[in-house]
């Protein structure tokens, strides 16, 4: 089961993080000097208009980037000072990934998809069990054997997001998931990360434009030129019930 540290711990600690890239002499600055926390149980989306730097902050807290100044804690690991392999193996042990496009293997099946990912680690023997209870849990009981090719929008990203549940990770990371979804989809996928966050327990960020998915946040948190310019509760906030679980 999920083991969460003591529930005043925060899930994800940003202290004055910048990262700048440098592109053809010139320097862009992704972020600059961002400082954040974010509570375990929480959902909170990342808003702002495009080039304001939320793909670069999730990329920061899934340990895929470093910083070029300031220090990015994640369930209590300082990932500035983690080295590229142990970097991988905490992903792969702690967090879910969803992006946009799930990127699904179009020769396997869902169930295989959902796997595929954890076979250099794991006998699929033993991923399989818990691959079909995630496909259920996203509704998809019945479209296990299907390749997607055969699956809707909506259907490969709740495949994309079984695939990032698998190994039971305590923090979810979402960039722009509904990008590609109709607003019936949308919907649903709200509705699940809803149910995943209080029956798992989990902690979601999404990154998103989409006006819908961040009125389903706790907190939404507002970018503009790589600096927070609004932070602010929302009245769902008050509901949050963070547990801890044995
Ligand atoms: N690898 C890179 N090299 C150079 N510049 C980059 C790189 N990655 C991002 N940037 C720049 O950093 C800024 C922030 O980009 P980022 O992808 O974080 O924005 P975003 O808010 O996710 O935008 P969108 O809503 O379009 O996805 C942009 O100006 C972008 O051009
Ligand atoms: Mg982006």
């Amino acid at each position: 089961m999920l083991q969460l540290s003591a529930r005043a711990d925060p899930a994800i600690t940003l202290t004055r993080v910048a990262r700048a890239f440098q592109s053809g002499g010139d320097e862009v600055v992704a972020l600059a000097d961002v400082s954040l926390t974010i509570a375990i149980g929480e959902t909170t989306a990342i808003t702002g208009p495009s080039g304001s730097g939320k793909t670069t902050l999730l990329n920061l807290v899934a340990g895929l980037d470093r910083p070029t100044s300031g220090t990015v804690i994640v369930l209590g690991q300082d990932l500035t000072s983690l080295k590229e392999r142990d970097l991988t193996a905490f992903r792969a042990k702690s967090l879910g990934l969803v992006f946009q496009d799930p990127h699904l293997l179009p020769g396997l099946t869902a169930l295989e998809n959902v796997i595929a990912a954890r076979l250099p680690w794991t006998k699929r023997q033993l991923l399989e069990p818990e691959a079909r209870k995630l496909l259920k849990v996203v509704g998809l009981g019945s479209r296990m054997n299907h390749p997607p090719a055969r699956l809707s929008g909506g259907e490969r990203q709740r495949v994309g997001i079984a695939r990032a549940l698998l190994g039971q990770p305590r923090l979810l990371l979402a960039d722009e998931p509904t990008g590609n979804l109709d607003i019936g989809s949308t919907e649903e996928l709200l509705n699940l990360f809803e149910e995943l966050r209080s029956d798992l327990g989990l902690t979601v960020v999404v990154a998103t434009h989409d006006p819908a998915v961040a009125a389903i946040a706790h907190r939404v948190i507002r970018l503009s030129g790589g600096r927070i310019v609004e932070d602010r509760l929302q009245p769902s906030a008050e509901r949050i019930e963070v547990r801890e679980l044995e």
